[in-house]
């Protein structure tokens, strides 16, 4: 893994992993805002649920893992994935391509916790807390969603991904799960739900993760006013082999890699050899599922040695397809501009 920030635990999986649907959860990038929780113990852990609902309750583990149990396979992608490639460069961590990964996911659903405590027509939007341990003045990372996708039958109070205990890193003992948004939906070490009238007012709903309304250059003044919460996650793909700098023997090369578009589907990935002049459709993975990313491949046959720039654009069912250049933004988040590996073919 290639650590990107020490003091709080950042980890980014080196693009050569995207070679299974199912990421390891060894291989699966970490993002913390802050210190993780240093004490975690199960048999004490509580999960509240209140606000605007009409009975407020408390779980235990042993009460959520009685509750009728959901799978979701989802592409986790942290919003601030691909911002070290933002020109001109922006502050926040520098994440290459690899903050995502993609994990079976499993546990109750929020929308049953939400129930059975009865939202009351009041309820708007749900706020998560989790028990980050916040140094100094720095907010806690609290956020909210709308009560709309709280109640989607996919968003989940996850225990589990890929069939284990969620670990440490990842959230233990029960995270939010929200499918096809972007990773900072999916509160981690979970402690309180609040069902609210309004969204969440905090740092990290804003100024932290919010996107301009209007396309912004670099020095461009942006009021809160005209940005918008980030939620769904872009279409995009990522060549994961051969690797950028490659030198590779002339004959048949197989490019793959992955590619995933949030809450849509990917309907087709193209390869081009030749500088973006033509294009040649990949070969989609068997293996999906609706919040999940497709592995592809393509069969390439360099017609001569030489220097080449190979690219990838996926395409997805709303429509969807990755630009050319990136669409720049003050925090760099969302970048999902065509992929590109520079190989020399001897
Ligand atoms: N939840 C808490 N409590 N604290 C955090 O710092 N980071 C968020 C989200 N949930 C975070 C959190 C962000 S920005 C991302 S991208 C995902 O967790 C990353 O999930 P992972 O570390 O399991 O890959």
């Amino acid at each position: 893994m290639i650590l990107r920030s020490f003091r709080f635990v950042d980890l980014e999986s080196p693009v050569e992993y995207f070679n299974s649907w199912l990421t390891p959860v060894p291989h699966f990038f970490v993002r913390n805002h802050m210190h993780e929780p240093s004490e975690l113990d199960a048999s004490g852990w509580r999960l509240s649920l209140g606000g605007e609902v009409e009975k407020p309750l408390t779980l235990s583990l042993a009460e959520l893992s009685k509750m009728e149990t959901h799978s979701i396979v989802n592409t986790l992608e942290c919003a601030g994935n691909g911002r070290s490639l933002q020109r001109p460069q922006v502050p926040g961590i520098q994440w290459g391509k690899g903050a995502v990964g993609t994990a079976r996911f499993s546990g109750p659903r929020l929308r049953d916790a939400l129930r059975r405590a009865g939202v009351k027509p009041t309820g708007k939007h749900v706020m998560f807390r989790g028990l980050d341990e916040v140094p100094g003045k720095v907010p806690p990372f609290i956020r909210s969603i709308p009560i709309e996708k709280a109640l989607d039958a996919d968003t989940l109070i996850a225990t589990h991904m890929n069939g284990s205990p969620l670990t440490r890193h990842h959230g233990f003992p029960a995270r939010a799960l929200v499918p096809g948004w972007i990773g900072a939906a999916s509160c981690k070490w979970l402690a309180e739900i609040k069902v609210l009238d309004a969204e969440f007012v905090g740092n990290f709903m804003s100024p932290g993760y919010r996107f301009p309304n209007q396309p912004v250059k670099p020095g461009d003044a942006v009021k809160p006013e005209d940005t918008h919460p980030l939620t769904a996650l872009s279409v995009k793909s990522v060549i994961s082999g051969p690797s950028d700098d490659a030198t590779l023997k002339a004959g048949k090369v197989v490019v793959h890699g992955a590619a995933w578009a949030g809450e849509a589907d990917i309907v087709k990935v193209e390869i081009s050899a030749d500088g973006g002049a033509t294009w040649d459709i990949a070969k989609l993975g068997h293996d999906q599922a609706h919040y999940a990313w497709r592995l592809w491949s393509y069969d390439w046959k360099p017609a001569k040695a030489g220097d080449y720039t190979i690219q990838s654009r996926a395409t997805d069912s709303q429509g969807r397809t990755q630009p050319a250049t990136p669409v720049w933004n003050p925090s760099g988040y969302l970048y999902n501009a065509i992929d590109q590996v520079n190989v020399h073919v001897s």
